[in-house]
């Protein structure tokens, strides 16, 4: 029989034929371990229950904030897929756009969004990625760098201008967007765009990207 338990036995005194299984009862036995040792950190010390202050239970519910309606959350679900899911009614020209950009947006990006104190919208010399990545000092603007029309909408709505973004009117903001796309000579100067007409811009750098094909929603 000794022999039999030198050979069959590990030094745990567990066949050896289950060693696996019982390291995973090892772990769970730990994992139990770990739990007690949290609870006898909840527990009241032993000799000092008398002196404590009573806990005061943590309450289901705090009683602030309120639930969020329909129309909470219509107000901040504004976001807009490339293919133009989630644009709002609305339109706005060229002409309409230059008279918003030039009484929300030049002070910062310049006359004819050439750029000033912040960042041009238009120009931007090269639209081939390798003359870009090559030559660091062109500028990356809506003309050279933007995929879609339509996040170009999304952005102007949600950030822009940027001391006071959220205040253009959604026909504002189709208006400015089709400004931009002029600029850049991506529509022409009469042009009006809306819903169905925006998500039409085809952008010089939309090849640039890869649609993210985990995404019910990526565009095509
Ligand atoms: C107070 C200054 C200011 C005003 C006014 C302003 N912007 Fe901007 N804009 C910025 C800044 C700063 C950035 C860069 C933000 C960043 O990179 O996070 C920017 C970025 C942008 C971009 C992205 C440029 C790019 O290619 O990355 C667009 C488009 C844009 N603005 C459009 C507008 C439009 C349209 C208006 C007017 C409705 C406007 N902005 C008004 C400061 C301003």
């Amino acid at each position: 029989m000794a022999r039999v338990r030198s050979r069959g036995i590990d030094s745990h005194g567990v066949p050896s034929m289950n060693r696996q299984r019982t390291q995973v009862c090892a772990t769970a036995h730990g994992a139990v371990a770990v739990m007690i040792a949290l609870a006898g950190m909840l527990a009241p010390a032993p000799g000092r229950a008398d002196n404590s202050e009573p806990q005061a239970a943590t309450p289901g519910r705090f009683g602030i904030g309120t639930v969020a309606t329909a129309a909470d959350i219509s107000a901040r679900n504004i976001d807009i897929m490339p293919d133009g899911e989630g644009l709002p009614r609305g339109s706005g020209s060229v002409a309409r756009g230059r008279a918003v950009y030039e009484q929300a947006c030049i002070q910062c990006h310049g006359a004819g969004g050439q750029g000033g104190s912040v960042a041009a919208l238009a120009g931007g010399e090269s639209v081939d990625p390798a003359v870009m990545a090559a030559n660091r000092s062109i500028s990356h603007t809506v003309g050279n760098y933007w995929p879609f029309a339509t996040t170009l909408f999304d952005y102007t709505r949600r950030a822009m201008p940027q001391d006071q973004p959220g205040s253009l009117a959604d026909d504002e903001v189709y208006a400015v967007t089709a400004y931009m796309l002029y600029l850049n000579g991506l529509v022409d100067a009469d042009a009006k765009l809306d819903a169905a007409s925006l998500p039409q811009v085809r952008m010089p750098a939309q090849g640039f990207f890869r649609p993210d094909a985990r995404s019910a929603s990526a565009a095509p």
